[in-house]
């Protein structure tokens, strides 16, 4: 039987490559250049699978112009808002995700932000660069202590359950808002809020880890903001578009929250300037997964769900509208 030709559209490490190589025809990218949805759904003539990522929006006139041999898309991320799940399910493709394998990396980074945003480390690091530090100051640079707060997670998926594991090694008293309260056993103490409204109350860190999903986008509003204690440092390595960057930008220009830490942005590489004036926010270009032991995790997970399906299985990580 001819072996399944598969488009993968990002260049990801070498040693996943080399494996989907072994398995599939590849159509791989080696300059890593982005792909217009025009040019994708023109690379994808011939392939039986995709094998895209989070910067390939994969919207219902996308994923109607794919040809018909197009079976499976096995994104390499864990979130999926960038597919159309109804539109590809609608024309008999599955789909799939890659979870677990990046969970420690993201929460790492939500607690790089969480630091580096409530002590000011970007702007202190630029003064250094700059070579304008004068002197060791009584009271310089005076930022916020996180040991012992309150850390609020919204979203106590795998990623916000890994955050609040970290953020117990620095005292935090974890509360969380979800969809439903967790057993005893999974909350390890952490306490259930069933609003937002609640949650943002006690929020000394807010760090965002939920889904991008048509309930959890714009939840950051103003309203919600205004609710934020004094000193409160806002996380975000979710998505983007579950925060309102006008909104956020004028908060942080009145204290509500002190600092913010951003890794994900709405409109992606293209965030919103007005971020880039503000001295209290740390900025990341979506990095949550990047590591090299990750990323390959990602694109292997991703190789592991085609492999199941090809073999006529139900792949491990099947996504459904
Ligand atoms: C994902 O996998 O959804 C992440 O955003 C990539 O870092």
């Amino acid at each position: 039987m001819a072996r399944p030709t598969i488009l993968i559209t990002r260049k990801w490490p070498d040693q996943a490559q080399a494996r989907a190589a072994d398995s599939y025809e590849v159509r791989l990218n080696e300059d890593d250049r982005l792909m217009t949805t025009d040019e994708l759904v023109r690379a994808a003539q011939g392939c039986d699978a995709l094998l895209p990522t989070v910067t390939d929006r994969l919207d219902a006139a996308a994923i109607n112009a794919l040809p018909a041999s197009i079976k499976i898309i096995a994104t390499a991320s864990v979130g999926y808002d960038h597919i159309d799940i109804a539109a590809a399910q609608a024309r008999g493709i599955a789909v799939t995700n890659t979870p677990d394998v990046l969970t420690e990396a993201t929460a790492e980074i939500a607690i790089l932000l969480m630091l580096g945003a409530a002590r000011g480390a970007p702007v202190a690091e630029r003064m250094l660069r700059q070579g304008d530090w004068k002197s060791w100051s009584p009271t310089g640079m005076l930022g916020i202590e996180v040991s012992g707060k309150r850390m609020a997670i919204l979203g106590m998926g795998r990623i916000g359950k890994s955050v609040a594991r970290k953020a117990r090694a620095f005292g935090m008293e974890i509360h969380y808002h979800n969809r439903r309260a967790l057993d005893p056993g999974e909350a390890e103490g952490a306490i259930f809020h069933e609003t937002a409204d609640s949650l943002f109350k006690v929020a000394d860190v807010l760090s965002i880890n939920c889904a991008s999903t048509p309930e959890t986008r714009g939840l950051v509003n103003a309203d919600r903001l205004a609710l934020l204690p004094d000193d409160a440092v806002l996380v975000n390595t979710a998505r983007g578009d579950i925060v309102d960057d006008e909104t956020l930008i004028a908060g942080l220009k009145t204290g509500r929250p002190a600092a913010a830490g951003l890794d994900v942005f709405n409109n992606e590489p293209n965030f919103h300037r007005g971020y880039l004036e503000l001295g209290n926010v740390f900025l990341l270009p979506h990095l949550g997964s990047a590591t090299l032991s990750t990323r390959t995790a990602m694109a292997e997970r991703a190789l592991d769900n085609l492999d199941a399906f090809f073999k006529g299985n139900r792949p491990g990580d099947l996504v459904t509208a």
